[in-house]
């Protein structure tokens, strides 16, 4: 049956506010769910890749070139280098290293703020996939704007922390500047990770993001869990890795409401 696809980006300038993280293992329960997904990794850290490969099988994607790098430099359909992970309803497109130089290559290009959208369109117009998700580098650049040129939804993944508030600042006005060259993009929401709730620091952090005008901020935050790592230590999400884990549970409730906000 065809299907209509919603594609998420998951973004945020500020480094380690859990992107990655967050795309995986709201990827893995979407997926469990039922929800076919396709994940994309963006980032030349190859982590989204490394949350669900061995660490030899993805320096292999980045040295064969067969990943989204290539896609994007020769405008091939990304299509071509989806892989299968090892669980049901699944896939993925790799990242290389050489992502790296993907901001230059996108510069050189006609409408190149839009070269993601073209290359991924055949994956979205496959029908084939309810969901796909893109997960960003820690940068405001032309990969990106490429990635809300490609995308629906933009879900921001923060830390509650100075520089984590800071870093949302620039976020969203980013998200409005963005928004001109891609008006059907919104923002889907905040999404606290890493919580710890001891600290005063992170209950502020609450009050102020609730506070916000016009955005929605998950009232699901996940908090800081050892399983997490462990299960990124092992190429797995963590429901997969310990799926009674309190993180586990976090992520399908945050998954609920995202998927109550797409299905409005
Ligand atoms: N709930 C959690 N509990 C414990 N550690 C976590 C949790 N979520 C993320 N981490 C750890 O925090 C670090 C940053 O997370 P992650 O890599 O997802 O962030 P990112 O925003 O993708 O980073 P980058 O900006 O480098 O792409 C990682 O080492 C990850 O293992
Ligand atoms: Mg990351």
């Amino acid at each position: 049956m065809r299907k209509e696809t919603k594609i998420i980006a998951f973004a945020n300038n500020k480094g380690g506010s859990g992107k990655s993280t967050t795309c995986s293992n709201i990827g893995y329960v979407l997926a469990e769910s039922g929800y076919n997904v396709l994940m994309v990794d963006a980032d030349m850290q190859q982590n989204l890749s490394l949350s669900f490969f061995e660490e030899e099988d993805v320096l292999a994607f980045s040295e064969s070139g067969e990943n989204l790098f290539t896609a994007i430099k020769e405008e091939r359909d990304a299509s071509s280098f989806i892989r299968k992970t090892k669980y049901k309803n699944l896939s993925l497109i790799p990242s290389g290293i050489l992502m790296s130089g993907a901001e230059f290559e996108l510069y050189g290009k006609k409408e190149g703020e839009k070269t993601l959208a073209r290359v991924l369109e055949g994956a979205r117009k496959s029908g084939e996939y309810d969901f796909i998700l893109i997960d960003s580098p820690p940068t405001l650049g032309m990969v990106v704007l490429n990635i809300m040129c490609a995308a629906d939804y933009l879900l921001i993944p923060i830390e509650a922390s100075p520089w984590g508030l800071f870093g949302l600042a620039n976020m969203l006005d980013f998200f409005a500047k963005t928004k001109e060259q891609n008006p059907a993009l919104s923002l889907l929401g905040i999404a606290v990770t890493k919580a710890d709730e001891r600290k005063t620091y992170f209950r502020q952090t609450m009050e102020f993001l609730e506070e916000l005008e016009n955005v929605n901020v998950f009232k699901t935050y996940i908090r800081i869990d050892s399983a997490v790592e462990w299960a990124q230590d092992n190429s797995q999400p963590v429901a997969a890795y310990k799926k009674n884990s309190r993180s586990a549970k976090e992520y399908a409730e945050m998954a609920k409401e995202m998927l109550e906000y797409v299905n409005r």
